[in-house]
């Protein structure tokens, strides 16, 4: 257990999810970060690992082969994860948060029946939306959907799509007609073998285990019965989930920085100069200290906008606020602790230079901070116009 974590809301249920997904988190993930991290690839053993723990339908019906648990559940498996392996973590999400949430929300009972156990058993889901033109403006995308008998052919190109190199499932979100704007599009599912090519796959700057690719749809054929939700309707699809999504991307932030925390702390009360543990210079405790405020309220942030979630009341604002707020304390605790660790932080070797590396992420996918800035500045205009 973490002794930052003095939220203690938790039911036994999610007690109990926490520290198995510690276990695993140690077990499993630790001996890999590295390794993961320098061959920009997720090893497939973690990939089997997080589907045996039932770590990939935390919220999916058990009728469908899931943990049938709580959002907060997945909340606080996506921060477990995070203080190990922010890479790891971001898959979790994605896969719970997006892909198994908007076939639980608006997939048919086929399509509950068919695709739910596959992911929550085996298969990994991404979430298409952006495209190189389309990224903040996402209702403007180009890929287009056109009927052809019962199917739809699917053309154009979705960039930056985590997760798609281990990928089976894709939701994809295509116009069908362009002349009614964002009211044209609709989200259909789709699998790999129906033709889903990888165009590119990014080297980045970090949570570089996690992968990231350009796909193309070259008259990509999927059935009428793949069309989720009403045809029209999957930019509604698309942003309710993002509002919830947000909340994940806050828990990976906020894992993230208690990790840093965590590796970099305790070397400060080992290391002496001076004379004494550099940790106990008050130049030191200082900044550990507001550190340790700064990862509170993140928490606290995070798990207030994930049990109103729970409890079915507004989120959007708080869900956008902890998104912004997680990946500003993110970025500055995991920074702080390179430079507590001196050197040794700056190195590869201690694990802390990546923790800062993987931070800057947090304020640019789900929503950039400026977007979530606007979300929240909308909320408010709207409560006080
Ligand atoms: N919640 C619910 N509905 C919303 C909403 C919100 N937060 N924001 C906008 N809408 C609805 C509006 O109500 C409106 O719908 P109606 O016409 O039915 O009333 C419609 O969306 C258009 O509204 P706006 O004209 O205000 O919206 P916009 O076109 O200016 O921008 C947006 C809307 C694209 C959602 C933008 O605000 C946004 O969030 N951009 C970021 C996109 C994003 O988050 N992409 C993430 C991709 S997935 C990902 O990144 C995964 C990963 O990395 C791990
Ligand atoms: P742009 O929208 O071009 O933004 C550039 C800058 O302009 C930003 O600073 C932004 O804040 C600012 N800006 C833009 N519009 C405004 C405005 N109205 N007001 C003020 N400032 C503004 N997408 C998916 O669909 N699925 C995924 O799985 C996925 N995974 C990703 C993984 C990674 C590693 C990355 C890097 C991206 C991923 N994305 C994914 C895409 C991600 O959601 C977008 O990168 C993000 O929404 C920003 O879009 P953009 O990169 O085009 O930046």
């Amino acid at each position: 257990e973490s002794g930052l974590n003095s939220l203690d809301t938790f039911t036994d249920e999610e007690q109990m999810l926490r520290e198995t997904v510690q276990r695993f988190a140690q077990d499993v993930v630790a001996p890999k970060v590295r390794e993961m991290d320098e061959n920009e690839m997720m090893d497939p053993a973690v990939v089997k690992g997080l589907f045996e723990q039932g770590l990939m339908g935390i919220e999916t019906p058990a009728d469908f082969g899931g943990s049938e648990s709580s959002f907060t559940s997945a909340i606080i498996a996506i921060e477990e994860l995070a203080k190990v392996d922010p890479s790891v973590s971001v898959m979790c999400d994605v896969h719970n948060t997006l892909v198994n949430t908007v076939i639980r929300k608006y997939g048919t009972k086929e399509q509950h029946e068919k695709f739910l156990p596959l992911l929550a058993e085996s298969q990994v889901g991404s979430f298409c939306l952006s495209e190189p033109a389309s990224g903040s403006d996402a209702f403007a995308l180009q890929t287009r959907a056109k009927k052809d008998g019962d199917d739809w052919i699917i053309n154009g190109s979705k960039m930056w799509i985590t997760n798609s190199y281990e990928a089976n499932v894709f939701l994809i979100f295509a116009n069908v007609d362009p002349s009614k704007g964002y009211k044209g599009i609709t989200c259909f599912l789709a699998t790999k073998d129906m033709g889903i090519q990888i165009a590119k796959k990014e080297q980045k700057l970090g949570i570089r285990a996690s992968s990231t690719c350009t796909l193309n749809f070259d008259d990509l054929r999927v059935p009428g019965a793949n069309v989720v939700g009403e045809v029209g309707k999957g930019y509604k699809i698309a942003i309710e989930i993002l509002n919830e999504g947000r909340i994940g991307i806050a828990a990976q932030m906020l894992g993230l920085a208690q990790g840093a925390f965590d590796k970099a702390v305790p070397y400060t009360y080992e290391r002496k100069q001076f004379g004494q543990p550099v940790g106990t210079f008050q130049g030191m405790q200082f900044q550990i200290a507001q550190a340790a405020i700064d990862i509170e309220s993140a928490r606290l942030l995070t798990y207030n906008a994930a049990r109103r979630k729970d409890e079915g009341r507004d989120f959007t604002k708080e869900a956008a606020m902890a998104k912004y707020w997680a990946s500003v304390v993110a970025q500055r605790v995991a920074g702080n602790a390179i430079e507590w660790a001196g050197g040794v932080g700056f190195t590869r070797e201690t694990g802390i230079e990546k923790y800062w590396r993987d931070s800057k992420i947090g304020a640019i996918y789900e929503g950039t901070s400026n977007i979530q800035l606007q979300t929240i500045a909308k909320a408010i205009q709207k409560q006080y116009s």
